[in-house]
């Protein structure tokens, strides 16, 4: 990789110079006037970190566990849709990068490689299966059946997509899957997975969602996954405690806080303002995860001492693949290692369970004193 690439914000902006536009702005648009995708980062930065010494850091690990898996690094990859834009190994390089730094990898439904690719090309990765629920169950059963025989150790519900929130980059520019790729989950004829190739005049992506996925979703389904997979599941998307709690009830083994890198309603919380909330509700009775705005190490370290078991990464992973495939997502990788190493060294945290909540405060602490 170029050497004047350090830190994930200068892959991004290389990924902006070569990125062709109708792709771009897929990756990087929020909904709307985008107030919550600037925000999600805002108010990473409205922590402060307070740093504790002499405590010996001559020996550190950044493992942790997730759904009982050990993992190296206390971070993962968020699904993210048709990553063949950004590289021509698509997820098959994000998937492959997270095998070799020893975390998980996601899966998207709508992803430009199969499941039966991803098992295949990265065997030794953990990997989760993310799932949206078409209005044929069948569709949904055989999905999730397939995802269980490739290996997928983990069933991810996206509950915040009903349906597909306005982007109006994705509008404007009459967004469609380029005709070199396909949705690799689906046959091209009998599930109409071509409808994401065109635009009958807004955002294909839009037009292909409300064409198929099932904006009935209850939490009955989430009561019928569990019936017809043994994979736990994880419930993607959750913003309050009320949700959280009715998660648990309905038998999720991790909630995970997200609002979509800010793509569904704008105006939401940032994730990290509605962790602290979450993690409450859940008082341990499962795993709790967290995305939105993560592009260093010290932004991990907070939400770890916010109480997320794990944080994982969208679009800095759609910036390291553009920029070079495998070992442009392994950089990436790699880089809040070392940052978050860094901030470990230097905050007195040898592991990952050193990182409590009385190692971050709120900036407004500091105003009332
Ligand atoms: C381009 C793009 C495509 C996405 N596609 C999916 C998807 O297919 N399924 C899903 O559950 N979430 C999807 N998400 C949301 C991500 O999983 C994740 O919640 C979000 O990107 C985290 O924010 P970050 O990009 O700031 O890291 C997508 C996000 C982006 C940016």
């Amino acid at each position: 990789m170029k050497s004047s690439l350090v830190c994930v914000s200068d892959y991004e902006a290389e990924a902006h110079k070569s990125l062709p536009r109708n792709a771009l702005d897929y990756y990087r648009s929020g909904a709307m006037q985008e107030t919550t995708l600037h925000e999600n980062k805002e108010a990473i930065s409205r922590w402060y970190i307070r740093p504790r010494f002499l405590r010996d850091m001559s020996i550190r690990s950044l493992a942790t566990t997730i759904l009982g898996h050990r993992v190296k690094v206390p971070y993962g990859i968020a699904p993210t849709a048709m990553q063949r834009m950004a590289h021509p190994d698509g997820e098959v390089a994000n998937a492959r990068a997270a095998g070799r730094i020893g975390t998980a990898f996601t899966l998207s439904t709508i992803a430009t490689a199969s499941v039966e690719e991803i098992a295949e090309h990265a065997s030794d990765t953990l990997r989760f299966f993310q799932l949206y629920i078409f209005k044929d169950r069948e569709v949904t059963a055989n999905l999730v059946h397939r995802a269980e025989a490739a290996g997928f150790s983990a069933l991810v519900l996206t509950v915040d997509a009903p349906h597909f929130g306005i982007r109006r980059a994705d509008i404007r520019n009459k967004f469609a899957l380029p005709p070199n790729l396909r949705m690799a989950n689906f046959q091209t004829d009998d599930e109409k997975s071509s409808l994401l190739n065109t635009s009958a005049g807004g955002s294909g992506i839009t037009e292909y969602v409300k064409s198929l996925f099932d904006p009935s979703l209850s939490w009955d389904d989430v009561a019928w996954l569990t019936r017809i997979t043994k994979m736990p599941i994880v419930l993607k998307g959750i913003l309050t405690a009320e949700d959280a709690i009715l998660g648990i009830e309905a038998g999720a083994a991790g909630i995970w806080v997200s609002n979509h890198g800010a793509r569904q309603i704008d105006g939401v919380p940032p994730t990290i303002e509605a962790l602290p909330e979450v993690v409450k509700a859940v008082k341990g009775q499962c795993e709790v995860y967290i995305d939105g705005g993560f592009s260093q190490g010290n932004d991990i370290f907070k939400a770890l001492a916010l109480g997320a078991q794990m944080v994982f990464l969208g679009r800095p992973m759609l910036w390291g693949l553009a920029c070079g495939g495998e070992e442009g997502a392994y950089s990436v990788l790699d880089i809040l290692k070392t940052e978050l190493d860094s901030v470990m060294a230097l905050s007195g945290c040898a592991t990952i369970k050193d990182i409590t909540k009385e190692m971050v405060i709120r900036k407004e602490y500091y105003a009332r004193l």
